[in-house]
Parts: structure tokens; C-alpha cells; sequence
């Protein structure tokens, strides 16, 4: 971070700002986003794009490092060609999106763009894989679990009506949500509903939604609040024994609420469900920056199957991305690192307007501009 103002003294060089600079086997990586080309500099040029956080002067800036005169203008020059270094007034933001999501969101950007480049690791051997190789499943040994029936689905409404009625309800009645229910809402966006031989990488599940790789890494864990015939408590879900594991027992709403920033739907609704990708499931096969955006591709299409389920069933469901992620963890009780929490849901009975739209969404009655 700069630590002056460049004003308007053309006699110093300053480094761009924001710059990222990325140690990478006794060489530097220089990075923008106000610069088009990522450079790859020699240390002690590194040391120089720190030194002009401060300002070096243009002219006798070499002696102050120990660099030759003529050294330190050819670098300076090039640098300044490239962008690195900058003088008199600089362009005050990076360009969008990046001057609001910041330099460290673009840099990630870079690594997707740019696959392979950014400190991937390279594979590890045949006959190690074999032997790391993370079950598709999560283990749950001999821990009590309450099964949940195995019916058909609760719902028949026609898929097209599924697609109409699908609506965000941030408010829900006081009505209990059937266990049959919350079993499908289960079964069908956590659950495996076939499988698949995929040789050295073992037999994997395939569930409604689709997956990069059908990895798929995410567990659910469920908040009860107000589900026929399952005590209040956090739960997390068993989808090969298809069951709740209890993680602890309790009325726990005003703990959903403050982990999703006190939006408000879990105050009222039957039950919340927080998703957590086992990321070691998919690194272990992807070992790219790239399998980290699948794993959020991913958690889109899983929600979207939990959201139609849970209108095909006449319920309404809340998504909310603003989570408290350190504090969530915590909550959950997860064991590693790698465990990420990925999203929050709410379900229950919705509290409707009239004309069976959610309370919170106002119609527009007069002309507008598209
Ligand atoms: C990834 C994602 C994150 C969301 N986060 C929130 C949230 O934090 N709070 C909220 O009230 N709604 C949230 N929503 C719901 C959207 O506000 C909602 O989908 C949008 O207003 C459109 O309304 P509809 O779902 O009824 O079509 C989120 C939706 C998605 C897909």
C-alpha cells in the first residue's frame, strides 16, 4: 500500500497503485489491474517497486539502493513503460468492476483467466492418489441418526407451474413443515439418486443437480426450528443413510439469524439450511484456482434445485449469501479448513399478499422505463 501521495512531483517514479506483488521461485510477479501486462521481475527489482511506495527520485534514485546509475535508469524506463511506475497524477481507480471489488478479487480473476499460473501445485504421484483419494462420501461411522422416510415425492404440481411459483419469501407463517417434506427437500438436493463407476476415481454419486465433475462436495447442514415429529437442533445431513445426525439439540433461530446478518427470515421459518463444501473432495481431483470457482458454480445449481423443490412442494425458500463465514464454521462445529461454508437457505410455509405473491415484492401500477 502507498504510503504518500503522489501529488504533482514529477521528479519522483511511484509504483502503480494497487499493486500485487507474488513471490514465485526467487523471481517476482509483478500485477495490476491499471496495468495490461503481468511481469515476472528479478528480487532486487521487487525491492525497488517497494522502495517507490515513497517516491524514488527519477535521478540519482540508483545510489539510495546500490544500483548502477545506468541499471537503475534502463529498469526505471521500462518499468515506467510498462506502468509500474508512474508520475505526476496518476489515474485515480482501477477500471471496472475492479475499483469497488478490489485488487485481490481481480488478482483471482487473473488466476481463472490465466489457468496454471498462479501457484498451482503440480500432481502427485499415480500410486500417492490412490492412496489420498477423499470418499465421494462423508463417513458418518455409527453416529445415532434419525432416518427419514423414503416415499415418493410430495409434490405433483406440473414443472412449469414449479418455474412460475419459484419466488424468494423472506417471511413465513407459524405452520410446521412436514417430515415428509423436509425428506424430499433432502434427498432430492443433497441426496445421490444413482451412481457412477468412474474407475480410478471410485464410484460416485449423482444427484438432481449438477456438478463439475460430479465431485459433489456439498453437505447440508440443517437448523430445525418447527419440522413435524424432529426435535429442534442443528443437524447435519447423512445422504447415504439418508437421516439427520444431530450436532446439537435446540431452539437455535437467533443463531441462523445473526450468522446471515440478521436478515430476518430464519426468525420465522421451519427450518434453515447452511451448505458446506468439503473442498477437499474437489481439489484433490482439480488442482487449478479454476476448480474454486466451479466449487461456486456448483453451490448455484444445488440451491436452484433446493428453491423449485421447495416450490414444488408449495413452500418458499430464502437464499442469503451475507454470511458470517468464521462465525458459521464455528457454529457448525466443522472439523478443518477446508470445510468452506457456501450458502444459507430458509424453508417454510411463506406469508403470501393476497394475490399469492411474497409480503416484500411492491408491483409496480404505473408506467416505468424498462
Ligand atoms: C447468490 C444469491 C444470494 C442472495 N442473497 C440474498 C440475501 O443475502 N438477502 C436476501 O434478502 N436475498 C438474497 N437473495 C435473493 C435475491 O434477492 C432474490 O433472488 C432476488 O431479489 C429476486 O427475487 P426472486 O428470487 O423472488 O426472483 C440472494 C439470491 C442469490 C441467488
Amino acid at each position: 500500500l502507498r504510503t504518500a501521495d503522489i501529488g504533482s512531483d514529477t521528479s519522483l517514479w511511484w509504483a502503480v497503485d494497487p499493486i500485487l506483488m507474488q513471490p514465485t521461485a526467487g523471481k517476482v510477479r509483478l500485477m495490476s489491474p491499471k496495468v495490461d501486462k503481468r511481469i515476472v521481475v528479478a528480487s532486487d527489482v521487487a525491492q525497488l517497486m517497494l522502495a517507490a511506495q515513497d517516491g524514488i527520485a527519477k535521478a540519482d534514485g540508483g545510489v539510495a539502493l546500490g544500483w548502477a546509475a545506468g541499471r537503475y535508469a534502463s529498469v526505471t524506463n521500462l518499468l515506467a513503460t510498462y506502468g509500474y511506475l508512474v508520475d505526476g497524477v496518476e489515474a485515480p481507480d482501477a477500471p471496472a468492476p475492479w475499483q469497488h471489488w478490489g485488487p485481490v478479487a481481480w488478482a483471482y480473476h487473473m488466476s481463472l483467466t490465466h489457468p496454471g499460473a498462479h501457484g498451482t501445485s503440480a500432481r502427485v504421484a499415480p500410486e500417492q492418489e490412490a492412496a489420498t483419494r477423499p470418499s465421494s462420501f462423508r463417513d458418518f461411522g455409527d453416529a445415532p441418526i434419525l432416518l427419514l422416510p423414503r416415499l415418493s415425492p410430495r409434490g405433483d404440481m406440473r414443472f412449469i407451474d414449479v418455474l412460475e411459483r419459484r419466488r424468494t419469501h423472506r417471511r413465513y407463517v407459524p405452520a410446521p413443515v412436514g417430515l415428509e417434506e423436509l425428506s424430499d427437500l433432502l434427498r432430492y438436493t443433497f441426496g445421490p439418486l444413482r451412481f457412477a463407476d468412474a474407475g480410478d476415481l471410485g464410484v460416485m454419486q449423482l444427484r438432481a443437480a449438477a456438478s463439475g465433475g460430479a465431485r459433489h462436495e456439498t453437505e447440508a447442514y440443517v437448523y430445525v426450528f418447527d419440522v413435524d415429529h424432529v426435535a429442534p437442533g442443528l443437524y447435519v445431513y447423512d445422504s447415504l443413510r439418508h437421516g439427520l445426525v444431530s450436532i446439537r439439540p435446540g431452539l437455535f433461530r437467533e443463531e441462523l439469524d445473526a450468522l446471515t446478518y440478521h436478515q430476518g427470515p430464519a426468525l420465522s421459518a421451519a427450518f434453515g439450511v447452511v451448505t458446506v463444501a468439503q473442498s477437499d473432495r474437489m481439489s484433490w481431483k482439480y488442482r487449478d484456482a479454476s476448480a474454486y470457482r466451479v466449487l461456486w458454480q456448483n453451490v448455484g445449481c444445488m440451491a436452484q434445485i433446493f428453491s423449485l423443490m421447495c416450490a414444488s412442494l408449495n413452500l418458499g425458500t430464502s437464499m442469503t449469501g451475507a454470511i458470517q463465514m468464521e462465525a458459521a464454521h464455528a457454529a457448525l462445529g466443522l472439523r478443518t479448513a477446508s470445510e468452506l461454508v457456501t450458502f444459507a437457505m430458509c424453508c417454510g410455509h411463506p406469508a403470501l399478499r393476497e394475490d399469492g405473491q411474497p409480503m416484500a415484492v411492491d408491483t409496480p401500477n404505473t408506467p416505468f422505463r424498462p
